[in-house]
């Protein structure tokens, strides 16, 4: 599992997991997050339980597991969240999970005795320690109809979640970090074009997230983008024609 520092100062650190080299080539390929400021971390769309023996044992290289104080999950999916159970056995038993209202009974499936604090609609200030704010950001219908991002304003980061995932095929990974813009599209072209099926969500996700300063863009899937890649990926995402399974049901 590579590792990368996307930000560090002082004690508040922000590093992507991902890239895991056994996992299986039938399941997809995620990037995990963590944040730490202090002595308390959370745990950004903490992956899979395919992949909770390597990020347990990447994360623990950094960390002690006991400093993870929260999980937070975007939405639904298995592939972000189907390891809950198992964070919720290694971690304290007074670790917060941060859900979507919309789909804490549904996310109880994999682990009916864990219990939400649901995030509203309009999403959610959290202090993951006294000295530092998230902001859960609403991202519904993209793709999920109860999704959110995360935004740090002090490292500039906004972690997307599914918004800006790539599927990369293994013989092309490399680095974590978007570096030709205009040869990545084909990753995550076909993606967008399916995933988000919205396209009044995906304007104001684009007017939202063009107020906020954001030096990394970090998705779930794929490359981050840092720098001026992240305003070439709002602008192309802007002007994508989704919702390409909608073909599939036109009337004859
Ligand atoms: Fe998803
Ligand atoms: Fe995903």
């Amino acid at each position: 599992m590579k590792c990368v520092t996307l930000f560090r100062q002082d004690d508040h650190c922000w590093q992507a997991f991902g890239q895991d080299p056994d996992r299986p080539d039938n399941v997809v390929d995620t990037n995990q997050y963590l944040i730490r400021s202090g002595a308390s971390a959370m745990l950004l769309d903490p992956g899979g339980m395919e992949v909770f023996p390597a990020m347990l044992a990447a994360v623990t290289r950094e960390i002690a597991i006991e400093d993870v104080k929260a999980l937070f999950l975007s939405h639904q999916d298995p592939d972000i969240g189907s390891s809950l159970p198992l964070w919720r056995r290694v971690c304290g038993a007074d670790i917060k999970v941060y859900l979507s209202w919309l789909w804490a009974g549904f996310t109880s499936h994999f682990d009916r005795n864990a219990t939400f604090t649901t995030v509203p609609d309009e999403g959610m200030e959290v202090s993951l320690s006294p000295g530092l704010k998230l902001r859960f950001i609403p991202a519904h219908y993209l793709h999920s109809a109860g999704n959110f991002n995360v935004y740090d304003a002090k490292a500039r980061i906004l972690f997307s979640g599914d918004i800006g995932a790539a599927l990369i095929p293994r013989d092309r990974q490399g680095g974590m970090f978007v570096t030709d813009f205009a040869s990545h599209i084909q990753y995550m072209d076909a993606f967008h074009r399916r995933w988000m099926a919205s396209t009044r969500a995906r304007d104001a996700w684009v007017a939202q997230v063009s107020k906020l300063d954001i030096d990394i863009l970090a998705p779930q899937h794929g490359l981050i983008f840092k720098g001026d890649d992240v305003k070439r990926f709002i602008d192309w995402f802007a002007g994508l024609d989704i919702g390409s399974g909608i073909a599939a049901m036109a009337s004859k």
